[in-house]
């Protein structure tokens, strides 16, 4: 909806920052949690974002 796409490795890494405020810090997304992410799978993505983004 807000232009932001993650759907490729460039991408995510644009919006590295964003995705961790919305799915760890926030947990506003996913919304309403449709996916049903799991504690675990939101520590993977802090895991992730601190450990420097990489998306290669
Ligand atoms: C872990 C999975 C997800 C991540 C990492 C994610 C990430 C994001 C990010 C970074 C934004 C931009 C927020 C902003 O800058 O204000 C966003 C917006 C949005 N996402 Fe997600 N999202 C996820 C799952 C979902 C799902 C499953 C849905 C729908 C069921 C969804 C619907 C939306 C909508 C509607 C917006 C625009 C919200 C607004 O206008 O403020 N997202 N998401």
């Amino acid at each position: 909806m807000k232009n932001v796409r993650l759907d490729s490795p460039p991408n995510l890494a644009l919006h590295a920052q964003a995705v961790y405020q919305q799915a760890v810090v926030t947990r506003i997304m996913p919304m309403n949690n449709a996916t049903q992410i799991t504690d675990a799978e939101r520590e993977v993505i802090k895991q992730w974002f601190e450990g420097g983004a990489k998306t290669d």
